[in-house]
């Protein structure tokens, strides 16, 4: 069976720079699914769905064409066609994905596409989000569950907002926006946030970037 890599994690644990680099010295593919929750949020919020209505959102999640370009080298979203890498991480779509993403609809749909991305990988997949070792991908060759501390992880955040010329009034609001999420992503019904029972926990606050990803990278060549 194709090579499966699930990683999971709270917000600013790194999942997304790890996994892609993981995938990128292993030859895998790489899928980002938190960037399809917030391309689902972008076009709700786009076309005046009240994202704040569950209802509302489950009728209209099966009208936008999602579609992830899984290469790690330089992955992809577009919505109906469009790119939306960038509007996907503004402040707008941040603040509110937490409440799409609890939609059992909205999961449904993104689930399916979610395993088609991991059929279709020649060589095996690297996915990372919140459900990927618990819910999406149970079978995975190899489960990890990367923390930090919240502050290690607020302080992360905030450098790459910084590097990007964000003003600080912005970082201090994302920050709180941070812990929220987080709270509102654990605490769900459908596939709350959590370490599957046989993932392997690496806590990244005290280790470089680089140690994170020779560690799982050897995980997954064991
Ligand atoms: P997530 O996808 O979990 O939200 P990201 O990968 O988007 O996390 O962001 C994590 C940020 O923290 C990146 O800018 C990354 O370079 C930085 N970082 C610094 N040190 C580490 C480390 N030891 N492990 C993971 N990420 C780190
Ligand atoms: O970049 P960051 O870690 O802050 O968030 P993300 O990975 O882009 O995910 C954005 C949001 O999508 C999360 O806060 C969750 O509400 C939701 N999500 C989810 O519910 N399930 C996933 N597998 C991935 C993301």
């Amino acid at each position: 069976a194709p090579v499966v890599v699930a990683i999971d994690g709270p917000s600013g644990s790194g999942k997304s720079t790890v996994s892609r680099a993981v995938a990128a010295r292993l030859g895998l593919s790489f899928l980002d699914t938190g960037a399809m929750y917030r391309a689902m949020t972008w076009w709700m919020l786009a076309n005046d769905v009240d994202v704040t209505d569950p209802e509302a959102v489950a009728v209209a999640c099966g009208k936008p064409v999602i579609v992830s370009g899984t290469d790690a080298g330089g992955p992809t979203i577009t919505v109906d066609g469009q790119d939306v890498s960038g509007p996907i991480r503004g402040p707008e779509v941040t603040a509110q994905v937490s409440a799409v993403a609890a939609v059992p609809a909205v999961r449904a749909r993104l689930v399916e596409l979610q395993r088609g991305c991991a059929e279709v990988a020649e060589r095996g997949i690297v996915a990372e989000g919140r459900d990927m070792g618990t819910v999406v991908f149970p079978q995975a060759t190899v489960k990890v569950f990367l923390t930090a501390s919240e502050a290690a992880r607020a302080e992360r955040r905030a450098a790459e907002l910084r590097a990007k010329g964000v003003d600080e009034a912005t970082i201090t609001a994302m920050a709180a926006d941070l812990a929220r999420r987080d709270a509102a992503d654990s605490s769900r019904e459908t596939a709350p946030l959590a370490q599957a029972a046989d993932a392997v926990l690496v806590d990244t606050s005290e280790l470089t970037l680089e140690q994170v990803i020779g560690r799982i990278a050897a995980l997954v060549e064991e």
